[in-house]
């Protein structure tokens, strides 16, 4: 009898065991209330359908983060050994317990979920608000960002069930609000028919001198002048300098012929850009469609990296998240090329506090595998000085994301020659979600020393600190539907010194040596010598005066702003 009994529950407890209860649910993320600038309009519709991402708890990213050091420290004996796309899945592909165990959790609420990073880390899985609202003890609610009158459908916060917990890292979205006002260029002189300067080019590098009119317009030759940068074609057709595009934001070939006939009358007129598209993305050729942003970034790369093979890289609007989901969804699709660009320049971004911080640590973490791989990741670091993505109200200071993620390389904006200051919207300051990477330590700490007790309380002593380096981000001239004009922003930085590090790697190509990849630890050591360093301005917000930017690193300016010839030294050409 007793026996009997005892067999009976040997029977039955591995079925225990493998069919967890998943009703049993732990708060897992949650956030403070509705962000600035959104209200919440009512409850969401019980049947409308919820695109959600669930992000799985990664392999083993500490080991990958170990390799993305060793492969980018001068000096460390794996230092230019990227690793392969197969080698980095490895360490992100998700323990077969964790995969398991999602699984089962689908198949019992009937759900399909499709894969979407080559990792195995990133599921799409579709259902109504209903049952995301009983699955997660949601509340989903229709949020109107008040000045867009842009809906979304979030909750403010989610559970899951406690059997998930160390196995699904995210549910998105959730909590996360997107920021309708990406960073995009402020333009400072009005897009007239007027102001083209033909700058002839000079070519002699020695002899150069830079022309006064950069003191008011910067064109591609001022950049050439002031930094150095070679005027002669790349060589090498394997490096690539990949350019990011989102919101409709379209690249005109046609004013890129323009902008380049006018200021880069020594090269042809015609040169091209490559497209990839994503997401239903596409480049429309219509003149009167051609986007700031875009324009900017393809004219400051094409226009300034002369000769690198350059991608306009699109995405398009097919996604539920607005700009977040496209940073996802590229980023991912990068990870599935077998050869990503050398160099990835971005102009986007927003505030870190409207973000889930795992979400945030899912995409910084994508920053790494990709830098694994041997990409230089570089993001504009904000137009809104201490104050975030653009300048608005703020008791303490808002940093951006994603240049908080210390796996990236974060670009400030600086104005004028003589000298070279820092631009006083360049965004800067120190991540809340991200902890101080090693390789910038002893430049914070510098700079810690020097701020004294300056705006102490409005910002995290502990965090990441940014910019990294910074570069030209005013009166920046560019061609827009046919029409002449100067914009601000570090949306101008950002390609500029991206041109940079995309002839730096056309020339280590050439050599037979790996290109640069993740660029931090470098520019905080062997390279911080080969930066201009930007010793005046400051980033005022929240009704401060910022950040100085001092003698060494500062985060305003960062390193400073490039010195082709110190540069080529630094990274052993
Ligand atoms: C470049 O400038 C230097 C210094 O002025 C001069 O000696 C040299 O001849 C010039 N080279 C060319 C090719 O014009
Ligand atoms: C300050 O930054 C650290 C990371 O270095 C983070 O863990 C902490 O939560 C942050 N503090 C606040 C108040 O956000």
């Amino acid at each position: 009898m007793f026996s009997a009994k005892l067999l009976t529950l040997l029977a039955i407890l591995p079925l225990v065991l493998s069919s967890p209860v998943f009703n049993n649910l732990v708060l897992h993320e949650q956030r403070d209330g509705v962000p600035d600038g959104f209200v919440n309009s009512g409850a969401a519709p019980a049947d409308q359908v919820l695109n959600l991402r669930f992000g799985l708890v990664q392999g083993d990213m500490a080991t990958l983060e170990q390799k993305l050091f060793a492969v980018s420290t001068p000096g460390s004996p794996e230092f230019g050994q990227h690793l392969t796309k197969e080698e980095v899945e490895e360490f992100v592909r998700p323990a077969a317990e964790t995969t398991s165990i999602v699984n089962e959790f689908l198949a019992a609420n009937g759900l399909t979920a499709t894969t979407i990073s080559p990792a195995g880390d990133m599921l799409s899985v579709s259902m109504p608000v209903s049952q995301a609202s009983s699955l997660f003890d949601a509340d989903f609610s229709v949020f109107t960002h008040q000045e867009t009158g842009q809906q979304s459908v979030r909750t403010l916060a989610y559970s899951i069930p406690a059997a998930l917990s160390g196995h699904l890292d995210f549910v998105h979205p959730t909590i996360t609000f997107e920021n309708p006002f990406a960073h995009l260029p402020v333009v400072s002189s009005p897009i007239s028919p007027s102001a083209a300067q033909n700058i002839a080019g000079n070519n002699n590098l020695t002899s150069r001198a830079v022309p006064s009119s950069c003191a008011t317009t910067i064109t591609p030759t001022c950049l050439q002048d002031l930094y150095g940068i070679p005027t002669t074609k790349a060589t090498q057709s394997s490096n690539g300098l990949g350019v990011s595009g989102f919101i409709q934001q379209f690249a005109n070939q046609a004013d890129l012929s323009t902008f380049l006939a006018s200021l880069r009358p020594d090269i042809s007129s015609s040169t091209a850009f490559a497209l990839q598209t994503l997401d239903g993305g596409e480049n429309t050729q219509t003149r009167a469609d051609a986007g700031t942003e875009a324009n900017l970034d393809i004219q400051y790369t094409v226009g300034v990296a002369t000769g690198v093979p350059t991608t306009f890289i699109s995405v398009g609007n097919n996604f539920q998240d607005g700009a977040l989901e496209g940073f996802l969804d590229i980023i991912n699709f990068l990870l599935g090329e077998s050869n990503p660009p050398h160099v990835l320049t971005t102009s986007y971004g927003q505030n870190e506090n409207t973000i889930s911080r795992a979400l945030a640590n899912n995409l910084c973490n994508a920053y790494m595998q990709l830098g694994a791989r041997g990409t230089s990741i570089l993001f504009a670091s904000g137009d809104g000085g201490v104050s975030g993505s653009q300048s608005g109200r703020c008791t303490t200071f808002v940093p951006t994301f994603p240049s908080g993620c210390p796996f990236m390389t974060s670009v400030g904006a600086t104005t004028g020659i003589s000298p070279e200051t820092a631009a006083d919207f360049s965004g800067g300051g120190f991540s809340n979600f991200f902890a101080q990477p090693s390789y910038q330590a002893s430049a914070v700490s510098t700079f810690l020393k020097t701020l004294g007790s300056t705006n102490k309380g409005k910002f995290n002593t502990t965090g990441r600190g940014f910019p990294d380096i910074s570069a030209q981000g005013e009166n920046v001239e560019i061609v827009v539907d046919n029409k002449f004009g100067t914009v601000a922003g570090t949306s101008c930085s950002s390609p500029i010194f991206a041109s940079v590090f995309a002839l730096l790697n056309d020339e280590l190509v050439a050599a037979g040596k790996p290109p640069l990849g993740f660029l931090n630890p470098f520019l905080y050591s062997t390279g911080a010598s080969a930066l201009n360093d930007v010793t005046s301005g400051s980033n005022p917000g929240c009704n401060t005066n910022g950040f100085p930017a001092v003698t060494g690193w500062d985060p305003v300016t960062g390193l400073g702003t490039p010195n082709f010839a110190k540069l080529r030294t630094a990274v052993g050409l």
